[in-house]
This record gives C-alpha cells, sequence and structure tokens, in this order.
C-alpha cells in the first residue's frame, strides 16, 4: 500500500528519498513521487515502479536538505502523474503526501472549489493540500496550525507528511489510523509509514499513536496532540537491521524467507517451550495470565494468510485448550454485532500490525470489554500497542507480499498459545511436554524439507499448463488448502480454490476432469481414510491428484498421479510441515509462468485502509 519517507537534515534528501521508496517498494504500489525544498519547491511524479521516477530524475540536478517522497497504491483516481502524490497547492508552494483515505472529501472540494482553488487530480488527498493552503490565509497561521485544522475537518484516515516554501526548516506530520514513524539522527530527521524505509540510517525511533501530529527539524521533534498540548515520546531501539530486510543472494525475497523458515521457527520459540512442564513460556502474556485462565470463549480475527493461521490455531486450541474458539474475517467482524462478555478475548493476528480492518475489530472488541490480544510480527505496530497483551513472532521483516514465515511462525505461536492455555486448564504435563519435545523437532523437519524443492519445481513444471486447481484437506489440513491456494492465486495468477475435502461432493466435483487438478493434503492423521476416499472419487472423474501424504506412505502412490512426502509428526502439527511444499509450489509456478512473485499485481502487502 501506499508509503511515506521524509527528510530533513544535511545531508542531500533526494537520494535518501528514493532510497526509502525503494525499501518500500515490496509494499505494492503504482505510481510514485518526490518533492524537494531548495528555495523552491521542486516536485516529480512517475507512473509504474521506481526505476521510471528514476528516469524522471536522471536530467535534473536537485539538491536541497528538506524533502518528502510517496509511493501510490490506487484508491481514488487510476495510477498516473497527476494522482500521484505528493499533491500542491494552487501556487505550488505546500507539497504533501497522505496515505489513507478521506470519506468526505467530495464536499470539501466542491466548497474549496468555490473558494477558488483549481484541482488538477482525481484523488482524495489533493483536497487536504488545498486546505491547508486556505487554512494558511488566517493571519499568523504556520502550517502546523493549518495541518492540525485540517486534518480536523476531515474524516477517514490518513499518514501525512508536508512541508512549505515558507517554513523551509520543517516537516510537519499527523496520524490517524494509517502509520507514521519518526527516525532521530543526528543532526536529522527521518519520517516513513514504514520503518524498514529508514533502519539504514537511525534504529532510534518514535511510533507516532493516532490523534498525534508532530513537527521535525533538523534538530528533533515536537509531538502534540490535536489539541495543541505537548505528547512526551521518548525514542525506542528498533532490533532487526538492513540485512534482515535485504535478498541476501536469492532471487527473490518470497524464496529468501521461505528458506528462513527454520530460524524463524526457532526464534519465535526461543526461550519459551518449557518441556519439563510441558508448557510455553509467553512473558507477554504474564500480567493477564489471571484474566486468559478465566476467559471461557476466544474470538481470532485476521485477514488474509493470518486468517488461515488463526483457523490452524483453533483447531489446535480446541482440541488440547478445551476452549471454544471463533474465527471471523477482520472485516466482517467490525460490522457484526459480536457477542463478547467479560470472560471472551479477542485476539488479532497480523504480521504487520497495521491492518486496518483487523486494528478496527479490535478496537470494537475492546470498546465492549473484551481482553484484546495480539499475534503480532511487527514490534512497535499499533495492534501490538493497542491489544492487552500478546506474543511476537520474531520472524523478522517479512518483504514478500504473499505471506510465508509469517503464516509458518503464526501456526508456531498458536502452538505454544496452546500450551499456555491448554496448561492453564486440563492439559496434562505428560501432553504438554509431548506437544513441546515434537515443536522443538519441526525447525529441522522444516529445513529438511525445504532442500527437497527441486522436487517441487518439476512437480509444477508438470501441471504448468493447468489454468484451474482445487487444494483440498482436511481437519488441520483444512485451512492448508485455504492457504495453500490463496498462495497459489495471490503469485501465479492461477485460479485456485481451497475446499474442506469433505465438502468437495456437495458442489464443487461437479467441476473436475482431467483439465482441473487437485492438491490433496492426505497425512496419516485421524481422517486419513476420508481424505483418500476423496482422491478416489476425483480419479473416478478423471481429475489429477498430487498428493501430500506421510513419508512411507506406497498406498497413496497407488491412486495419486504424484506424490510429495512430509515426515511424520502430532497431527496439529502437521501444518507446519505441510505449508513447505504448497508455498514452494506457488512460488515455482510463478516463476515458470515469468512472473514477480514479490511484486504481485494488485497487491498490497499491509493493507492499512478498509
Ligand atoms: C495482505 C497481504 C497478506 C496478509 C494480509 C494480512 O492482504 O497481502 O499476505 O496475509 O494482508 O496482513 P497482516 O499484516 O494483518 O498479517
Amino acid at each position: 500500500m501506499c508509503g511515506i519517507v521524509g527528510y530533513i537534515g544535511k545531508r542531500e534528501a533526494l537520494p535518501i528519498l528514493m532510497d526509502g521508496l525503494r525499501r518500500l517498494e515490496y509494499r505494492g504500489y503504482d505510481s510514485a513521487g518526490v518533492a524537494v525544498l531548495n528555495g523552491d519547491l521542486h516536485v516529480v511524479k512517475a507512473v509504474g515502479k521506481i526505476a521510471s521516477l528514476d528516469q524522471a530524475l536522471s536530467d535534473l540536478t536537485i539538491p536541497g536538505t528538506n524533502g518528502i517522497a510517496h509511493t501510490r497504491w490506487a484508491t481514488h483516481g487510476v495510477p498516473s502523474e497527476e494522482n500521484a502524490h505528493p499533491h500542491i497547492d494552487c501556487h505550488g508552494k505546500i507539497a504533501l503526501v497522505h496515505n489513507g483515505i478521506i470519506e468526505n472529501y467530495s464536499e470539501l472540494r466542491e466548497s474549496l472549489k468555490v473558494a477558488g482553488h483549481i484541482f488538477r487530480s482525481e484523488t482524495d488527498t489533493e483536497v487536504l493540500v488545498h486546505l491547508v493552503e486556505h487554512l494558511l490565509n488566517f493571519p499568523g497561521t504556520t502550517l502546523a496550525d493549518a495541518v492540525r485544522s485540517a486534518v480536523r475537518r476531515i474524516r477517514g484516515t490518513y499518514g501525512i507528511a508536508a512541508f512549505r516554501l515558507l517554513e523551509p526548516e520543517q516537516i510537519v506530520v499527523a496520524r490517524l489510523g494509517s502509520p507514521i514513524v519518526l527516525g532521530v539522527g543526528d543532526g536529522e530527521m527521518l519520517v516513513a509509514s514504514d520503518a524498514n524505509a529508514i533502519i539504514g540510517h537511525t534504529r532510534q525511533v518514535v511510533f507516532l499513536d493516532d490523534g498525534e501530529m508532530a513537527v521535525l527539524t533538523a534538530d528533533g521533534y515536537r509531538v502534540s496532540s490535536l489539541d495543541n498540548l505537548p505528547v512526551k515520546k521518548s525514542p525506542e531501539q528498533i532490533d532487526w537491521n538492513v540485512e534482515d530486510a535485504q535478498k541476501n543472494g536469492y532471487a527473490h525475497f518470497m524464496l529468501k524467507e521461505m528458506h528462513e523458515q527454520p530460524e524463524v521457527m526457532r526464534n519465535s520459540t526461543r526461550g519459551r517451550l518449557d518441556v519439563t512442564n510441558g508448557n510455553a513460556i509467553l512473558g507477554g502474556l504474564r500480567d493477564v495470565a489471571d484474566r486468559t485462565r478465566e476467559i471461557d470463549r476466544l474470538i481470532i480475527v485476521g485477514c488474509g494468510s493470518a486468517y488461515f493461521a488463526a483457523q490452524v490455531g483453533e483447531y489446535m486450541l480446541e482440541e488440547y485448550a478445551g476452549i471454544p474458539v471463533e474465527v471471523e474475517l477482520a472485516s466482517e467482524f467490525r460490522y457484526r454485532k459480536p457477542i463478547i462478555t467479560a470472560r471472551t478475548a479477542v485476539l488479532a493476528v497480523s504480521q504487520s500490525g497495521e491492518t486496518a480492518d483487523t486494528l478496527a475489530a479490535i478496537r470494537e472488541a475492546k470498546m465492549k470489554g473484551a481482553l484484546t490480544l495480539g499475534i503480532v510480527n511487527a514490534v512497535g505496530s499499533t495492534i501490538a500497542r493497542e491489544t492487552d497483551a500478546g506474543v511476537y513472532n520474531h520472524a523478522g521483516p517479512e518483504m514478500g507480499v504473499a505471506s510465508t514465515k509469517a503464516f509458518l511462525s503464526q501456526a508456531t505461536v498458536f502452538a505454544l498459545l496452546t500450551l499456555f492455555l491448554g496448561r492453564q486448564r486440563q492439559m496434562s504435563v505428560t501432553t504438554g511436554t509431548r506437544i513441546a519435545e515434537e515443536l522443538a523437532r519441526i525447525p529441522d523437519l522444516v529445513a529438511g524439507l525445504l532442500a527437497r524443492q527441486d522436487e517441487y519445481r518439476t512437480v509444477a513444471e508438470k501441471y504448468s499448463w493447468a489454468k484451474d486447481f482445487f487444494y483440498l484437506g482436511r481437519k488441520y489440513c483444512a485451512p492448508l488448502a485455504f492457504e495453500g491456494a490463496l498462495k497459489l492465486k495471490e503469485v501465479s495468477y492461477i485460479h485456485a480454490e481451497g475446499y474442506g475435502a469433505g465438502e468437495m461432493k456437495h458442489g464443487p466435483i461437479a467441476l473436475i476432469d482431467e483439465t482441473f487438478p487437485s492438491i490433496v493434503l492426505c497425512p496419516e492423521d485421524s481422517v486419513y481414510e476420508k481424505t483418500k476416499s476423496c482422491i478416489e472419487e476425483l480419479r473416478a472423474r478423471r481429475g489429477k491428484v498430487i498428493a501430500i501424504t506421510t513419508e512411507g506412505n506406497q498406498e497413496i502412490r497407488q491412486i495419486a498421479d504424484d506424490v510429495i512426502f512430509i515426515p511424520k509428526t502430532l497431527e496439529m502439527l502437521t501444518p507446519l510441515l505441510a505449508i513447505i511444499p504448497l508455498q514452494l509450489f506457488a512460488y515455482h509456478m510463478s516463476v515458470l509462468r515469468g512472473f514477480d512473485p514479490d511484486r504481485p499485481r494488485n497487491l498490497a502487502k499491509s493493507v492499512t485502509v478498509e
């Protein structure tokens, strides 16, 4: 989604802004632009990749130590130079970049037009810069005053950075519902919508909260509320570095991140597995342990892959912790009338910790008095800060738009949570120890599966003709079928549907013929025989089957066209292994079809608008 970078200090701003924009590319965008102040206001924009903006800048020399820049993911108006940010006022003296959506933009636009403002784009954002221009007409008004008054008049969400020719020593930023992080350097300040854009320059950061704004100068920052009351905020240290956010020799972030998974799992479980007591030590839940013991219902909310990881969690928690669990799409939960009692906990699962729907669901739950929990990867993100308690994934920054290592770490954290909540209830120490021991073994098994990626590529090559796929699984493998299908759709644009294997015969099987292959998750688990019957039913209709089953199972070889083996483990942990071939199959399919799996069309890494 849209990205913001800004710089003010002693160095040339442009190279820093361009570097920041490149680091935001992973989020998904369709145009980009920069604005630099140097006695004049220079704005350059381009449609397409950052390389196009580089091209547009190649013949220009734009010195200046104060600049703002933006990558745009179109919401209002097509991707075009006019619609790209930064947007400027009528006289080219103020520039502004914005993430989010201004809901009352049409009425504001009409009244500003009546007041004589000339609009150049179709965006909602442009009203903001004209509104700021309009408010600056009042004598004695500073840019900070005007931005403060402007944001009080809009409905919607925003992360904003703006500057002005007449006050060249500052950048004004504000936030409501769209992240803004300040980077504190030595005689310089940076701002971004995502810490990735600035960690190459400083790891001292300040996260703005909703309803806060800040004035940045080369010497520091001043945070205030929208009522202009000072807010004291000290910098925090970010614990990951630039290398974590680079490809390190891999062709794609997606490939690199899949290969990081054994280490990611070790990081997610490090210091948290108490094998002797069959428990998990979750420091982030310590303070609410008395409350988690009392909860009698858990609602888990998430979007995309996080939602499917939550379904894996649901099965684990119900089977081993004995807690009734519901998993809801965050976008549905927020507009329903969920029944929440004092003993309900609502748990948000989110890699970025910024997904607008998930955040709104948590706010709704909090308002209704639920205990709110988070399984979040991005440290310091809004969901991490707004939930009562939670568990970090420790997966490191995930740059691939299609989630891989975050999904695996979410499922891993659910296994830990199952131990934690299970041991607060009826789970015996023996059961807990067995789960903990097995969980500790999984990273090595994952590494073994990753080493066999050529096999998955061979299968992808064999089926690269297919236009449709079913992904089928039952019980713990049902959510994996959904996630596997999502991965294929996201990066290779092949139509794929995930179904519970038992549901096939209730409609979807009508589509099966020799041109419609199925990937069937059929490990030797408690529903093995049932899933095997599903394979037979597909075969009887000439459907091709790629089966994923347990090592040593020769029976499936007789009935499936292709077989991928995974090691034997506890049924509840099977998803942590079976996901690996699904991820690599989707990746190879994408590359075979000539696509860039890191930049899937139309998708954004972090969806910060509704
Ligand atoms: C987007 C991404 C998905 C991700 C989903 C939820 O759609 O493309 O990969 O699963 O958002 O994101 P979150 O950051 O909340 O986990």
